[in-house]
């Protein structure tokens, strides 16, 4: 797709002097005050500015940046485009991670909603409101697979899984790209952190990575290999090393791994100082020395940093490093700048777009995204109970909209005080500062949660328990013996393990956006029914980190600690999982029917040649609620040259079940489903029989046999 532009852009590039090709390698920051503006004017009109990041600090996710000024945008494009000798545009981009003015949920939450569909609209409902603000580039989706909750980015990414991540990253990069990249309202995606990133030890932020290539070709790696497919034009390289190898000057994992093996035509652009941080990481003596690896390692656009603008002439002159490298990254960003329309069409766009829509689609998601944790028969709340609400999080609004989110207001954010006074069920209603006012009221409901502070860059959390106080005000609750619902705002999943036998109902809402509160009454009063599956594992305590489904059998005990057998694993605590990944309750029972399968066995050329397995599963909605359920499939592969997980994600489907009705689910399996890639980056699919599992989480035991023949 991105390289239908190349003979026009070789044309450009052969009219390019070393300095101007140089100064398309270089992404500046925002400016901040006028001196630095004025200075990048001047920059632009000498072409030294192949880019500009619409932040101006290193944690933009975190701290208060500057709103976006699109005067300063098309003033300086203007000096790009009128003013130097080739007259290439500036492509501007910021991050723009689970929404812009509208706010969406982070997208830990957005995947467990399992609904590609919303994703995909809200990314572009996102792509809207950032490319009528002058955005052209977000740096999103970002989506590190990670096992870490402690991690703080854990909130920004897809979660566990490297189907959920696939599926996810081609939602998203659908979603912003839009029918064509060079419509006016769609927006350049850029997949990041690759790669590893989210396996930082420890869930220490920036920390070291150690992942197999194994590993990394059937876990970290299908993500990024989905947004390629999809159409991604730029991929952000991480921050940590693999096995003792910076990303930002690893060859093997840019260029041989993304651009060879995977075929990424685009540009891949560093993280924030990346390239000059390889001093600090031990592998450069100087800034010109980390200019030089970075560039042959394959990173095409220097964030920030300087480094390429400074030093690469020198580089090339002495001879180190070639100028073919050089004209390689010109072509891969001229690419996405072209495809982009950008040479037609530098400015802001006005784009069109009703923001009342974007508010109801963000509280579809939020609904799809809260996950029902646990129902002893206590939700949905009936109209006319007496219910006394208390807690923390109850009058907080900022948290809900999550870390990450540069555009998005707290004032446009109702708490859940507000948006329960929005409820018919009002008058039934006791908020209460203290236990003593919950002494009339049949219910209470606990909001708890996490600060957004504690996640995303540079904030990671040791302990995964509620904060002390919020433990302390669960036990005087219970002390009430009243029916007690805990609705938990959170950025990740936390070990509430003390706290459930203390609750009849937990609804987890996470930090799901705008509409978070109007989105959790409609769940709580049973307007709508919850749907979410958890897309990351609960462990029980730190100490189960990491915990993920799709482990390899071990030797002993036989089927590993996540499922069948968690007494032989820990002394002082179970082994198995406090909520499993795929689990999530609804207010409806749904029950499954046995797996069908047209074919119990098909030749490897059959599979090869696309021949599939067809399966069904017919799901009875047997409740009182119509309710939208999510069908998991997963495989094993039993005997395989090496170790395949116990169970891995290759399939699901969401529906909308009418109760009392039934909806039979269809599933093809073929050969992309049952292969998996060796270490040396070959995909195979073994001759040999298969598990199928089909139902509602990881641990179904709904299952039937297929064989793959020689
Ligand atoms: C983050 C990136 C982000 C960049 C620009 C870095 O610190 O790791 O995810 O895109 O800053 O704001």
């Amino acid at each position: 797709m991105f390289a239908q532009f190349d003979k026009q852009i070789d044309e450009i590039i052969s009219k390019m002097t070393l300095k101007e090709k140089i100064g398309q390698l270089n992404q500046e920051k925002a400016p901040s005050g006028k001196e630095e503006y004025e200075n990048l004017l001047e920059m632009a009109k000498r072409g030294e500015v192949g880019s500009v990041l619409w932040a101006s600090s290193a944690y933009a996710g975190a701290g208060n940046e500057p709103g976006i000024n699109v005067e300063l945008m098309d003033e300086l494009q203007k000096c790009a485009v009128e003013n130097s000798r080739c007259k290439i545009p500036v492509i501007f981009g910021r991050d723009v991670i689970h929404g812009h003015k509208t706010v969406y949920p982070i997208p830990l939450a957005m995947a467990c909603s399992f609904n590609n569909d919303l994703v995909e609209k809200c990314y572009r409902a996102t792509a809207k409101e950032a490319a009528n603000d002058g955005i052209q580039w977000s740096f999103a989706p970002m989506i590190d697979l990670s096992r870490d909750p402690r991690w703080g980015r854990i909130i920004e990414g897809p979660g566990e899984d490297p189907f959920v991540g696939a599926s996810f990253a081609k939602s998203a990069v659908k979603g912003f790209m839009g029918e064509k990249l060079s419509d006016k309202d769609s927006v350049v995606a850029c997949a990041k952190h690759y790669i590893g990133y989210g396996a930082s030890e420890g869930g220490r932020d920036y920390h070291r990575t150690e992942i197999s290539d194994y590993t990394l070709y059937n876990f970290y790696l299908p993500a990024f290999r989905a947004a390629v497919n999809a159409g991604v034009g730029t991929v952000m390289s991480s921050f940590n090393d693999i096995s003792g190898q910076p990303i930002s000057s690893s060859v093997h994992h840019i260029r041989e791994i993304l651009k060879e093996k995977v075929g990424f035509e685009g540009f891949v652009v560093s993280d924030w100082d990346a390239v000059i941080q390889l001093v600090k990481q031990g592998v450069a003596r100087d800034e010109k020395d980390c200019a030089e690896l970075s560039l042959k390692a394959g990173i095409d656009l220097d964030m920030k940093d300087r480094a390429y603008l400074t030093y690469l002439e020198e580089l090339v002159k002495e001879g180190i490093v070639s100028e073919e490298l050089i004209n390689d990254s010109v072509k891969r960003i001229l690419r996405v700048k072209f495809a982009k329309n950008l040479f037609e069409n530098p400015y802001r766009n006005q784009v069109s777009y009703d923001r009342k829509e974007h508010f109801a689609l963000a509280r579809e998601i939020a609904e799809e995204t809260a996950v029902l944790l646990k129902n002893d028969n206590v939700l949905p709340l009936s109209k006319t109970q007496k219910i006394g609400v208390i807690g923390p999080f109850l009058k907080e609004k900022r948290d809900l909209i999550g870390s990450w989110t540069l555009d998005g207001k707290a004032e446009e954010t109702p708490s859940l005080y507000e948006a329960l006074l929005n409820r018919p069920e009002k008058e039934n209603i006791v908020f209460a500062d203290s236990l003593e006012e919950l002494s009339g009221v049949d219910t209470v409901l606990l909001a708890l949660g996490e600060v957004h502070t504690n996640t995303g860059e540079a904030n990671a959390v040791a302990k995964l328990t509620l904060t002390d106080d919020q433990i302390e005000l669960v036990n005087r609750v219970k002390s009430l013996k009243k029916k007690t619902i805990a609705v938990i705002f959170s950025g990740r999943p936390l070990a509430i393990t003390r706290q459930i036998p203390c609750l009849d109902g937990i609804l987890y809402a996470w930090h799901s956006g705008n509409e978070t509160a109007p989105a959790i009454c409609n769940l709580l009063f049973g307007d709508k029914v919850p749907s979410g599956k958890l897309a990351m594992t609960f462990p029980r305590t730190v100490g189960h980190i990491p915990m993920y489904y799709n482990v390899t059998p071990s030797g002993r005990p036989v089927d590993g600690y996540y499922g069948e057998n968690p007494e032989n694993c820990y002394n002082d605590i179970p082994a198995s999982p406090l909520y499993p990944f795929g689990f999530g309750l609804s207010y409806t029972e749904f029950s499954y029917e046995d797996i069908k399968c047209d074919n119990k066995e098909l030749s490897l050329d059959e599979l090869k040649n696309g021949k599939k397995f067809n399966i069904s599963v017919k799901v009875n909605n047997k409740g009182d609620y119509s309710a939208k359920e999510t069908v998991q499939l997963y495989i094993r592969d039993l005997i395989c040259l090496n170790m395949r997980p116990l169970r891995e994600l290759k399939a699901y489907q969401k529906k909308e079940i009418q109760k009392g009705c039934d909806e039979t689910f269809e599933f093809s399996v073929g050969y992309e489903e049952l292969g998996y890639y060796y270490s040396d980056g070959s995909f195979h699919v073994e001759p040999g029989e298969f598990e199928i599992y089909v139902g509602d989480n990881c641990l179904t035991e709904n299952k039937i046999v297929i064989n793959v023949k020689a």
